[in-house]
């Protein structure tokens, strides 16, 4: 059972659908088992630049099946028009729906923008966090409800009053506005875990990739600003209705600086000049909303965390080539908390917010990496940053992404 999990280890846009393309070159399967069109998975091959949502990031490749799991909160819209783009490209994946999977409704985005008028998380505003919220009060709408229409319009009857908040619309326009969808959808609705089960038992390879990142983790993240589910690994089985037993590997992408978009306590964050150099050669700016991502030093204290809560078998580091113009590169390996050191990330959003970042300063590297295809080749400054994460988290580093093309990978190790 070869399967392999795909695990932001940061705050998200780590990376993780440049590596899940790069694997799904030998893979049976990719999986998304959680979140929805809040993320922004960007893949470059070939010359041509796709930014994926909802589309697992196995939909480049002819033979790969690709999941929306069950964990998943659908936007029925934005997946019919992704899938469009990638047809008008004359890409026809395979793509199968969970019918557990939650239902994205237009109610479901007021209410996120009235949550946020006064709560500030800075949500992407795709109404994840409200439809998670029905999930969990047990009125949500789930897939196989909606491409039902006696039953999705039962739903409406029985729940529109209820979950609507301030949205104006009526159950009865939002009916006719779908029918058209349900009808490119239905036939794509089924019960993937009985699907996963089945790759499982014939010794296929399956590659589940994670969606945001471990400290967006409702459980594990930056609490209350992070999303409305559960990106670790431990999402997975839960999320894509498969054995824990079934994953086999898991591999944290690691950005090799910080990005954070949205508010919330940012111990590593960098100067503003600093920030904005980094920002312009690596376009970090956000694949769904647009919005400058804040910008910091490489944060191993939450990277620590984060390997404590997914056992990491290896690290993907990313965007290694944006670092190669600084003339010294920056790690944080401790947090001052009110003159204590500390190597853990404190559960309090208060506490949090009062640590100052401890550094450690390496040699930075000059040269040019990003046409490299092999370790060796690497400068010795480049290889000691790699080996100081290696280092202090006790993980060790299996890819290196030097560029967003699929061909600018370095592969230490046969992951598979
Ligand atoms: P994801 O959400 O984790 O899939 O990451 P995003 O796609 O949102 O953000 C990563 C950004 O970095 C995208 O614009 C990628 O094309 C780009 N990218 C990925 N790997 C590399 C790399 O190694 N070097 C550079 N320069 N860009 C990369
Ligand atoms: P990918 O998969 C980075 C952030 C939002 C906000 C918080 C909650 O591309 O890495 P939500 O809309 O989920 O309720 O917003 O989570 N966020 C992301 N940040 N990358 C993402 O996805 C994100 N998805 C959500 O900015 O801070
Ligand atoms: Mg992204």
């Amino acid at each position: 059972m070869p399967s392999i999990a795909i695990i932001g280890a940061q705050w998200g846009d780590e990376g993780k659908g440049k590596i899940t393309d790069f694997l799904s070159d030998t893979a049976d399967y990719v999986v998304r088992f959680q979140g929805g069109d809040n993320a922004g998975h960007t893949i470059h091959s070939k010359g041509e630049k796709y930014s994926l949502h909802l589309l697992p990031s196995g939909v480049l490749r002819d033979t790969t099946i690709n999941i929306l799991g069950n964990g998943m909160v659908i936007n029925p819209e934005s997946l019919v028009e992704e899938i469009n783009v990638l047809k008008n490209l004359g890409k026809n994946p395979t793509i199968y729906i969970s019918n557990r999977a939650h239902v994205i409704m237009p109610y479901h985005k007021t209410r996120d923008q009235n949550a946020e008028d006064t709560q500030n998380i800075g949500t992407t505003l795709k109404g994840i966090g409200p439809a998670y919220q029905d999930k969990a009060a047990r009125v949500g709408l789930r897939m196989g409800t909606f491409v039902t229409p006696a039953l999705f319009k039962a739903y409406l009857a029985t729940h529109f009053e209820g979950v609507k908040g301030n949205y104006e619309g009526t159950p009865e326009a939002l009916f006719q506005t779908y029918l058209p969808i349900i009808e490119t959808l239905k036939d794509l609705v089924t019960d993937t875990s009985v699907i996963l089960a089945g790759a499982f038992e014939k010794n296929k390879r399956v590659v589940f990739e994670g969606a945001q990142g471990t400290m967006l983790d409702i459980e594990q993240g930056t609490y209350p600003y992070v999303t409305s589910s559960s990106p670790s690994a431990a999402g997975i089985p839960a999320g894509a209705g498969v054995a824990p037993k079934h994953i086999e590997k898991v591999l944290g992408i690691v950005k090799a600086y910080n990005s954070r978009v949205g508010e919330g306590p940012f111990v590593s964050e960098m100067e503003e000049a600093k920030a904005d150099v980094i920002r312009k050669i690596a376009n970090e700016y956000g694949t769904t909303t647009g919005r400058p991502r804040r910008i910091g030093y490489l944060d191993l204290v939450a990277l620590k965390h984060a390997h404590r809560v997914n056992h990491f078998d290896a690290f993907a580091i990313t965007l290694f080539d944006v670092l190669s113009s600084f003339d010294e590169l920056k790690l944080v390996t401790g947090y001052n908390l009110n003159g204590t050191v500390i190597d853990y990330v404190p559960a309090e959003l208060e506490t949090l917010s009062q640590c100052e970042p401890v550094y450690q300063t390496l040699p930075g590297f000059k040269e040019d990496i990003s046409h490299l295809t092999d370790w060796n080749a690497l400068p010795e400054t480049a290889k000691d940053y790699l080996k100081t994460i290696e280092h202090i988290t006790g993980v060790p580093v299996g890819m290196i992404s030097v560029g967003p093309d699929r061909r600018q990978t370095i592969s230490m190790t046969n992951i598979f």
